[in-house]
């Protein structure tokens, strides 16, 4: 009797954990397009542009290159092929497109593969630091500060940070000159494990900070991805792809993250950037999960690209009222696998894992 119900249960569950994965994978999904104004593809980069930062003046920095470890990845995509760059896109000169940005100092450019990326300015000296999570060539997950120079438009590297916490990064949000939370959007490292913890809908995911020691301040994410701050510093935000929320965390003085709210956006979202003028937050979303996947494995499968923004009710968290707009839909004929989408004066950038990178007038939303 107690082994028969014992069987019944576990078929049970193996039944719903198959059936949420299959609904996970979003077969029953249609993508109907729409744009917020004249879109075009900026040329120079074919190889990824996960992750954008822009200066209060316009200067958007992108990663193009991201080394994805332990899952299938189309080999053009995967080094040495793949080569890890920082780009710079002037949000007031869309026309000139885009430039490479040189990496100078301590810094080995053929090993550097970057993924999130997190600007600071400091208030006092006005000094810029770029902070890029680097998936190094040989080494363990890293993140790397840097100078921004933007009268010679380059990149001098100033440190780099490891850690025992630090070992599947994903993001990073800096909230002083050497202060930052970073993401690990997974626990396991290995392929087949990894495979195992996204199957098997393990909430694994962390968020630690880094203050000259790092450790873990938040966990139990569906792969934690893009983490992002408040314009006034208060609040940090998290994505989680696979449970398609938003957590809103308050930040205590000792950087301990206390969680306020759990916002669902019922897509697969990925980094999340923030208007500094409005406080709004611009979302890049991965709408069709097994289109994704498919991209992922070769490229030349097209993939969803999505936008959302999200206007909150107010400047002090939890918000009644939350409100959610879809900006861009497209089924990869522009874009592919959007992971970015970054938002200055009226006009749009949409990044992506594996593809090219998008510009966007808004003419409405
Ligand atoms: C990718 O898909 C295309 C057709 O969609 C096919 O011709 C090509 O061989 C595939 N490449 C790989 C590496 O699987």
């Amino acid at each position: 009797m107690l082994l028969r119900l014992a069987v019944w249960l576990i078929l049970a569950l193996v039944v719903s954990r198959v059936g949420l994965i299959i609904y996970g994978l979003g077969y029953h999904k249609t993508i109907y397009k729409h744009y917020p104004g004249p879109c075009r593809v900026v040329p120079g980069v074919e190889t990824g542009s996960e992750d954008i930062a822009v200066t209060s003046n316009g200067l958007a920095l992108i990663s193009s290159g991201v080394r994805v470890k332990g899952f299938a990845i189309h080999p053009a995509r995967t080094p040495p092929i793949l080569k890890g760059k920082i780009f710079l896109f002037d949000f007031n000169h869309p026309e000139k497109n885009l430039v490479e940005v040189p990496l100078k100092g301590s810094i080995d450019a053929a090993s550097f593969y970057p993924h999130g990326l997190s600007l600071y300015e400091d208030p006092k000296t006005g000094e810029k630091r770029l902070f890029v999570v680097n998936h190094h060539l040989s080494d363990q997950d890293r993140v790397e500060i840097f100078r921004f120079d933007e009268k010679s438009t380059s990149l001098h590297h100033l440190k780099t940070v490891t850690g025992e916490t630090m070992y599947s990064l994903n993001d990073v949000v800096a909230v002083g000159p050497e202060t930052f939370y970073f993401t690990n959007d997974l626990y396991y490292v290995t392929k087949f494990a990894k495979y195992y913890e996204v199957l098997a809908g393990l909430s694994f995911g962390t968020v630690g900070f880094y203050d000259g020691q790092d450790r873990i301040v938040a966990d139990g994410f569906k792969m934690s991805n893009g983490i992002n701050k408040s314009p006034d510093g208060r609040y940090v935000y998290v994505a989680a792809a696979l449970d398609e929320k938003l957590t809103v965390f308050e930040r205590k003085d000792d950087g301990s993250l206390e969680e306020i709210q759990r916002i669902d956006v019922c897509s697969g979202l990925d980094n999340i950037e923030v208007d500094k003028k409005s406080g709004d937050l611009w979302l890049g979303c991965h709408p069709v999960s097994h289109m994704f996947m498919e991209h992922t494995e070769n490229f030349t499968k097209p993939a969803g690209s999505q936008v959302l923004r999200v206007q909150l009710e107010s400047k002090s968290a939890p918000y009644a009222r939350v409100d959610i707009r879809e900006v861009l839909m497209d089924d990869g004929s522009l874009v592919s696998g959007s992971s970015v989408a970054s938002y200055y004066d009226n006009k749009l950038l949409v990044g992506t894992v594996f593809d090219k990178l998008a510009y966007c007038e808004i003419k409405a939303i």
